[in-house]
């Protein structure tokens, strides 16, 4: 088979990793495609060499702009590349605008699409990635779903065809990457972390770093808690942190640009706890059997919140704080997310379906 692997966004490279790896393992011919969506190096370049994937096939340089811009640039180059090449299978990851421009791409172009991390549900249509997630799914041919919570939201929304529960593909690059965290990354030596005495944050949703009220509560939360906090800055949010400027100062909260993957696994390992509002961290923090605080008023991964490993709490200060020092829950987190075979299943899926097609 000849697979083409959408990918723009920095969770997108981790994802893209193992199933990379397992079509080039069962004999396949793999294409990886990058929109340009996330360019700078430690947004892009660093995970290509933290996760041993050679540079991109094709890059499209797409880079920054609003939504329908980056995303109707993204769907002209797309088409243009899907028909110099036309593959057997175009693979799509998540929920970015790089998702969204690669299914329509193919869905026009009659490829055969497959969606990766499908079936995710916020259920709030204020978050970008909510569209972008129901409109890749409702044009996929093949959907991998990570979570029977995420196949029954298929079924709930009438699709039930060729949907299939295959675990979740970070939790098979999570496995491949923290034993070499642990080699390579000297990120706790060079930040001078103890650990297990120390808080990992991260902000990106536009709801929490483009609101400044919002913010400001964050800010304000992180800086209470009494523990060394390490805060890799995205660069969507680091132009609005800069009115904090001076309250950070005078905190315990450390500044880092963004970080590699390596860097962020053994950061979040070895962390007392995880504050973020992002998707992958979550779940991350859970695998590792780290508590999480979200910063968000939902989560799409409700599995990690049913044993206490990670609780929702917004962006109240006194409640960031006080779920922050919480006491780790009792019982180690249960495997809801798979047992890091999900690439191997995905391409004996994408097999049989080529096969039968
Ligand atoms: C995007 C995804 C989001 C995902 C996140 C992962 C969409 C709608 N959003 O959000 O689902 O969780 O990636 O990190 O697809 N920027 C740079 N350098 C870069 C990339 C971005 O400076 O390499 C800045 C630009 O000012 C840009 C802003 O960050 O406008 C936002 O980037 P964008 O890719 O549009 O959205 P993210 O917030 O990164
Ligand atoms: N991550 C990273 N460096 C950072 C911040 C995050 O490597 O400085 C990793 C994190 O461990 C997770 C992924 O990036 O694997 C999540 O990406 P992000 O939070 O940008 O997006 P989301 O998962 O919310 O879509």
């Amino acid at each position: 088979m000849r697979c083409m692997l959408i990918v723009g966004a920095r969770p997108q490279f981790i994802k893209v990793a193992p199933v990379r790896r397992a079509l080039l393992a069962a004999g396949h011919h793999a294409v990886v495609v990058h929109t340009g969506q996330h360019y700078d190096a430690q947004m892009s370049d660093v995970f290509f060499r933290d996760l041993d994937l050679p540079p991109p096939d094709v890059q499209l340089q797409i880079g920054s702009a609003g939504h329908g811009e980056q995303t109707g640039r993204m769907l002209i180059a797309l088409e243009a590349a899907m028909q110099a090449d036309p593959p057997d299978w175009v693979v799509v990851f998540g929920d970015t605008n790089s998702t969204l421009a690669g299914a329509l791409a193919a869905c026009k172009l009659q490829l055969s699409l497959a969606h990766v991390e499908a079936g995710l549900r916020s259920f709030n249509r204020a978050m970008p990635e909510e569209h972008n997630r129901v409109l890749a799914d409702h044009c996929s041919d093949v959907l991998l779903c990570p979570t029977p919570t995420a196949v029954q939201h298929l079924a709930n929304e009438g699709i039930r065809a060729n949907v299939h529960l295959v675990g979740d593909v970070m939790v098979d690059a999570l496995h491949q990457g923290v034993a070499r965290a642990a080699t390579q990354s000297h990120i706790l030596e060079s930040l001078a972390l103890q650990p297990g005495a120390y808080a990992v944050a991260t902000v990106h949703r536009p709801a929490n770093s483009d609101d400044p009220a919002q913010l400001a509560r964050i800010v304000r939360a992180l800086g209470e808690l009494a523990l060394p906090v390490v805060f890799p800055v995205h660069p969507r949010t680091r132009p609005h942190l800069a009115a904090y400027a001076a309250v950070i100062e005078s905190s315990a909260i450390q500044l880092i640009p963004p970080v590699g993957y390596l860097d962020m696994l053994q950061l979040t390992q070895h962390a007392r706890v995880v504050l973020t509002d992002s998707g992958g961290l979550q779940k991350e923090a859970y695998c590792l059997g780290v508590p999480c605080v979200t910063l968000r008023s939902e989560t799409e991964w409700t599995e990690t919140t049913a044993a206490g490993w990670n609780v929702v709490v917004g962006s109240d200060p006194a409640a960031i704080v006080a779920a922050a020092q919480r006491p780790r829950p009792a019982t180690p987190p249960a495997p809801v997310f798979g047992l890091g075979d999900a690439a191997p299943q995905i391409v004996r899926i994408l097999e049989q379906f080529h096969d039968n097609a």
